[in-house]
């Protein structure tokens, strides 16, 4: 324990200096909307991001306010943290490398590293942080939540490849190995994802956790579910699945839908999650803990691209060639009754959402198609595996 860092618990009536907030990551989809939801509670806003290219080719993005004090810097970097974290109250740890990309060392770098050396400014500084609030994700879970007719709930576990490669995409219960209905999973689920994307945010998570608990600093994981809204990147072509379909429905191409279609995912607007954060920033009852955001609801891959297609007025079917990615999550339904515990419910749901996207992505002019060349790099390195079975034509 550290009993020179100060870990005073924070509460916004009784402060008598304006809060200062630094959001890492500030200029991408989530952490400018937690930039938005801070400006709106009167902080005064701190960015650091690197304005990695792949997701801001155009450089700084015109969304971040000009009353934000923007750092350029990279969170693997010592010095960018010390200045970032000078001075700031309240820190929202967003920046990350994420997605299905083919590269190892970068993620444990960006994600792992670069949340440890935060960690280390604070400690080795006494920097007198009041809670530190961190991106985690629900790609840490092993799989979803499942319930067997017969036997009831568990938890699943990592589809082995030689199923996918069957074309049997269930998850299987693990007695009478019948394919089982995903339910929500709630936090108590096993972490353990296969993919080293998963097992970065882990680190990230452990790592925060264990720092709140030896050193008396309030810290928050929120485990995030696909998270997706007006500013997700349109050139980055590794995430954001509505993004990419949106992207190539309006170039006249079909959505590319891996495994059968019928894998779901949970999709939460960047509005809600954003609030998240400033909710457990300002209640000491989350202090310490990890909390699942999202909707509660799930939506099937397939069903999606035909909802968009018929949403931008376009005749296209999803393109389903029978392929996988190895240690991806068939299902996902987050379980929020912790959260909502502490007052959280989503409020914008996934038809006002998607409209609200696409609205902004109208404003975007023209919009290229970035997936194409990405997936044969993917294909490239076995990152999308193709299965033995075809699906679909
Ligand atoms: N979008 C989702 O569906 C989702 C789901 C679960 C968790 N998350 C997590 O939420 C966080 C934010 O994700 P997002 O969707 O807003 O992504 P995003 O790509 O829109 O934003 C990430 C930002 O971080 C910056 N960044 C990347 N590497 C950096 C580095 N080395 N140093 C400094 N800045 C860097 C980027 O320039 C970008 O502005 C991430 O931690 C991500 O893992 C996102
Ligand atoms: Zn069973």
């Amino acid at each position: 324990m550290n009993g020179q860092l100060r870990a005073a618990a924070y509460d916004g009536t009784s402060m008598t200096r304006q809060t200062t907030a630094l959001v890492t990551g500030g200029a991408g989809l989530i952490g400018s909307h937690i930039v938005d939801a801070a400006r709106a509670e009167g902080w005064q806003l701190r960015v650091l991001d690197s304005l990695e290219r792949q997701t801001h080719p155009n450089g700084r993005p015109a969304w971040i306010p000009d009353d934000v004090e923007f750092v350029h810097g990279d969170v693997r970097n010592r010095r960018d943290w010390e200045r970032a974290l000078d001075g700031v109250d309240i820190v929202f740890h967003e920046a990350a490398y994420g997605g299905y990309m083919p590269e190892i060392a970068k993620f444990i770098h960006v994600n792992a590293y670069g949340t440890a050396l935060m960690l280390e400014t604070i400690r080795n500084r006494n920097l007198p942080i009041r809670k530190i609030v961190m991106a985690s994700s629900q790609a840490v879970y092993n799989e979803g939540a499942y319930g067997c007719a017969e036997h009831g709930h568990f938890y699943g576990q990592t589809r082995p490849v030689a199923q996918l490669e069957r074309g049997e995409y269930d998850v299987q219960c693990p007695i009478c190995e019948m394919p089982s209905t995903p339910v929500p999973t709630d936090e108590a689920a096993p972490m353990g994802g296969e993919n080293v994307y998963a097992i970065s945010k882990a680190d990230q998570e452990r790592l925060l956790i264990s720092f709140g608990r030896a050193t008396g600093l309030p810290v928050v994981a929120l485990r995030y579910s696909c998270t997706y809204g007006p500013r997700q990147s349109i050139f980055n072509p590794y995430t954001g699945v509505i993004a990419i379909f949106c992207t190539r429905l309006m170039n006249d191409v079909p959505p590319v839908v891996y495994e059968d279609g019928r894998q779901s995912r949970d999709l939460v607007f960047v509005e809600d999650v954003a609030r998240a954060n400033i909710l457990v920033a300002t209640d000491d009852r989350a202090n310490g803990g990890v909390y699942n955001v999202g909707t509660g609801n799930a939506v099937e891959i397939g069903t999606l691209a035909r909802t968009l297609a018929t949403q931008l007025g376009k005749d296209i079917e999803p393109r389903i060639p029978g392929e996988f990615r190895p240690g991806e999550m068939r299902a996902l339904i987050s379980d929020i009754s912790q959260i909502r515990q502490l007052g959280f419910a989503p409020k914008v749901d996934l038809a006002t959402g998607v409209d609200r996207y696409l609205e902004w992505i109208a404003e975007q002019g023209d919009v290229g198609e970035y997936f194409s060349n990405a997936e044969k790099r993917l294909r490239k390195r076995n990152v999308v595996r193709k299965s033995s079975e075809r699906t679909s034509a």
